[in-house]
């Protein structure tokens, strides 16, 4: 298939574009380059472009012939939601009305959203499957909600298919130790924590130890991103008018901060300092996915199936892009 995808020199969406493309797809990433890095994707298939680019989106569309779009193109950092609200409404909603719209105009009907586990909130249920409520407790779960509501209209009143593919933690880098996870700046758990390991930073700091949980940190779900780019080639292929699919896509086994920061200690075999901190506001204590649906519906299935191998990936990237893609330079060759 042609295939439009949106963000896709993020860390997420470069992993989608390598699997899109080892599996014979042909793919256009577009991207704004404001979060993600021309180094992750071949050259060749990167537009360097907005969202907000009405006329671009749909030319693109057009002139590539796309048959589907991968939409991953969005701000991913909760507690600047918070802060900054206007922002995440206006890049995550309504950039992706307008995509919605340039693909009406173009003739394309098939979509797959990058959605979250933040659309839930503070679950009801453990483990989380996909019929809990959806009570977002920030301005970045609620965006994402807002985009799965518009997509169910647009299934109903234009006949779009679509898949909600609402992830987990994810982690790790491709095994190739080539592409992985670079945000500036960084956020994420083991991202920070092999950065402590390699020295980067002098300490990882826990944020909050007393939860509700066997040792008091948080516990998530961290998920391969090689596993969720999978489901979504799965997803763009099971595509069906009219229909919606929405999926959690996780490990379905949680881990909690400490447990991280020990994996990454085995893997790393060094000595990872910690420091003890408050809670971060707006972290919900337990995260664990059902991903019952997904293996049932796209016949998917982790190939990650423990942290330890998920970090060793992540290590392999960190140790040897020290400096995530800044170790390699390069906007060469953007259209
Ligand atoms: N944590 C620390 N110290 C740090 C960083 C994180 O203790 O320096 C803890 C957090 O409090 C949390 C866990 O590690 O308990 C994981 O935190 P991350 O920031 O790595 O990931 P989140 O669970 O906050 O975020 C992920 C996705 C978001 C998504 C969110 C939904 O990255 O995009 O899940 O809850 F919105």
């Amino acid at each position: 298939m042609r295939i439009l995808i949106t963000g896709g020199a993020g860390y997420i969406g470069s992993h989608a574009v390598r699997c899109f493309l080892e599996h014979g797809h042909e793919v256009v990433v577009l991207d704004n380059l404001s979060h993600g890095h021309a180094a992750a994707v071949p050259a060749s298939v990167l537009v360097r472009g907005d969202l907000a680019e009405e006329d671009l989106v749909f030319s693109l569309l057009r002139q590539h012939r796309i048959e589907a779009v991968v939409h991953f193109a969005a701000y991913c950092y909760v507690g600047e939601s918070v802060r900054e609200p206007e922002k995440y409404y206006d890049n995550n909603l309504v950039n992706s009305l307008r995509l919605l719209r340039a693909m009406r105009r173009a003739g394309v009907s098939r979509i797959v959203l990058s959605s979250t586990c933040a659309t839930y909130g503070i679950p009801a249920q453990l483990p989380i499957t996909e019929d809990q409520p959806q009570r977002p407790i920030n301005p970045y779960g609620r965006a994402k909600l807002a985009v799965e509501w518009m997509l169910d209209d647009f299934a109903q009143a234009y006949g779009f298919s679509y898949a909600a593919l609402r992830y987990f933690n994810a982690a790790g880098a491709s095994p190739k130790g080539d592409i992985g996870e670079d945000h500036d700046p960084e956020t994420h758990l083991i991202p920070l924590v092999l950065q402590a390991a390699l020295g980067l930073k002098p300490f990882v700091e826990i944020f909050g130890t007393d939860y509700p949980t066997p040792d008091g940190t948080c516990i998530r779900d961290y998920i391969h991103v090689d596993d969720l780019a999978e489901a979504h080639r799965l997803a763009v292929e099971r595509l069906q008018p009219g229909v919606g699919l929405k999926l959690n896509l996780g490990s379905e086994t949680g881990h909690s901060v400490r447990e991280v920061i020990r994996v990454c200690e085995q893997v790393t075999g060094r000595s990872i300092p910690v420091r003890e901190g408050p809670r971060r506001p707006g972290d919900p204590p337990i995260l664990v996915a059902s991903s019952a649906k997904a293996r049932e519906v796209l016949g998917w299935s982790p190939r990650y199936r423990d942290l330890h191998s998920i970090v060793e990936t992540a290590w392999r990237w960190h140790s040897t892009h020290r400096l995530g893609y800044a170790d390699r330079p390069t906007t060469k060759g953007v259209i």
